[in-house]
């Protein structure tokens, strides 16, 4: 976890805008599937810099209301200032690991985008969540799919294996069980279950994933965050030494699937989850 607040931190702020804005599409589906109930209380777990607890805050209304959590003092910190800024009153942020949070049941809807895949203790994490819900409170989140189902991750990782391969031993710190840890249906479900959540359901949701405006900022953004990235950094210096022929290899690979305007597309594939905490 360490990780989230020092390397992956900064990795994810200097590349905000791609990871943002490619999950945009998803986001707003979540909303729809599940919309947060006007003048209701969230919960965002894992908010990161808190952009969904400010769409949250938009979506309930002034008389609703939203916490964002997130157990990276970092994130929470810069999500504080930015909320602040924007003027956004029914929101407040607080630094949780929800592997050891306590909140009470006084949530009418918990979200998460991308934030659950990290626990290494998802059952209590997710058990947690559903202690911070209303009987009858509703459970909506994103997270991605099995590497192999978004194209993408799996061929940045299939390039950065030609230079590279996962070290036996490795000192850096890691982001847990990693980005596609629930990528498994049963395992997803059954985390679910097993927390005592209800009316769970798994909505398939392929998608295009935007990966950056130009060649640069795509392979800037594949190899910040995910398996390709994870590789280089795990090999430490070795690692950094191979980053620019990566980098060539990447934008070759990727050349066939730029847009006539420059920016770089490929497939994605999520879960898009939701449950009930029983009456
Ligand atoms: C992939 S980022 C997603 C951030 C944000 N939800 C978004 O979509 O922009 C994952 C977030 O989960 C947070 N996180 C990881 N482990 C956590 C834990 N045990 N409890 C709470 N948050 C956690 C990280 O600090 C990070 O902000």
């Amino acid at each position: 976890m360490r990780a989230w607040d020092t390397v992956l931190y900064e990795r994810w702020k200097q590349n905000r805008k791609v990871f943002v804005g490619a999950l945009d599409e998803v986001t707003q589906e979540v909303f729809d599937r599940a919309s947060p109930p006007e003048g209701g209380r969230c919960i965002d777990i894992g908010c990161g810099f808190g952009e969904t607890t400010q769409r949250l805050a938009e979506l309930v209304g002034p008389g609703g209301f939203v916490l964002g959590t997130d157990s990276s003092p970092r994130f929470i910190e810069d999500a504080r200032r930015e909320a602040a800024d924007a003027g956004v009153e029914n929101v407040e942020f607080e630094v949780a690991d929800a592997q050891t949070a306590n909140w009470d049941a006084t949530y009418d809807y918990a979200f998460s985008r991308m934030g659950t895949q990290f626990f290494a203790a998802p059952v209590p994490a997710m058990r947690a969540i559903r202690g911070a819900l209303k009987p009858g409170g509703t459970l909506a989140k994103v997270c991605w799919r099995r590497k192999d189902e978004s194209q993408f991750w799996a061929e940045t990782e299939q390039v950065v294996e030609r230079f590279l391969s996962r070290p036996a031993e490795y000192e850096a710190d890691t982001c847990g069980p990693g980005p596609f840890s629930l990528g498994n249906p049963e395992t997803c479900r059954g985390i679910l279950e097993a927390a005592g959540f209800e009316e769970i359901d798994l909505h398939r949701r392929d998608f295009a994933y935007y990966m950056g405006k130009d060649m640069d900022e795509a392979t800037d953004a594949l190899l910040a965050i995910g398996p390709g990235a994870e590789l280089i950094r795990l090999n430490g210096e070795h690692g950094e030494s191979h980053r620019p022929e990566i980098a060539e290899a990447l934008a070759d690979h990727y050349a066939a699937w730029q847009q006539p305007d420059g920016s770089i597309v490929g497939r994605g594939s999520v879960w898009i989850v939701t449950a009930t905490n029983p009456s």
